[in-house]
């Protein structure tokens, strides 16, 4: 393991927390595509990757049975229970990645300070392959289509999320 590959001195892992409104449908999927790709970079360890839902209706819950179904058809398992977005993980997480602009704004309200709110991040600004995309759908009440379209925007934005990461240690 390399030492600039971590975050800080104390050899800590780069949090990363995926964020969207009910933590069922897109933050779940973000956070198994990140993990996928962490672990196919052999970079598993010195990344601890989570989601959370501004709204927690749905806490306790496993991703949406569409969610899992279209990402196991991309070989993902998605595992997660949902929970709302806390206090705590703006001290614990080093990058808060907000689906879209209405999580976005939840998450500058929850903001303690400068430091937590500098944290956010749109995923949308990491897409590449989707140009008329600058932030990822809620799929909740699409068909079939809107949940591919979570899954291609995913995986085309976790790659440059992930390069930007690494290249910022
Ligand atoms: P997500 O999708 O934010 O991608 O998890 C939704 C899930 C549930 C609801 C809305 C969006 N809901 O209103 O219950």
């Amino acid at each position: 393991m390399q030492p600039h590959q971590y975050n800080d001195e104390e050899n800590k892992p780069i949090k990363v927390l995926m964020v969207c409104l009910g933590n069922i449908c897109r933050s779940p999927a973000a956070q198994g595509v990140m993990q996928r790709l962490v672990d196919e970079r052999n970079l598993t360890g010195l990344f601890y990757i989570d989601s959370a839902g501004t709204y927690g209706g749905h806490a306790g819950d496993l991703p949406d049975y569409r969610m899992r179904s279209h990402a196991a058809k991309r070989g993902y398992n998605l595992t997660h229970r949902a929970r709302r977005v806390t206090s705590a993980d703006f001290e614990e997480f080093d990058y808060i990645v907000a689906m879209d602009e209405g999580n976005r704004r939840t998450l500058m309200q929850m903001a303690a300070t400068v430091e937590e709110s500098r944290k956010i991040v749109m995923m949308g600004k990491y897409i590449r392959r989707f140009p008329h995309y600058d932030y990822v759908p809620d799929p909740y009440y699409e068909g079939a289509e809107g949940f591919e379209l979570v899954l291609d925007l995913l995986e085309d934005a976790c790659e440059s999320l992930l390069d930007d990461i690494l290249a910022k240690q």
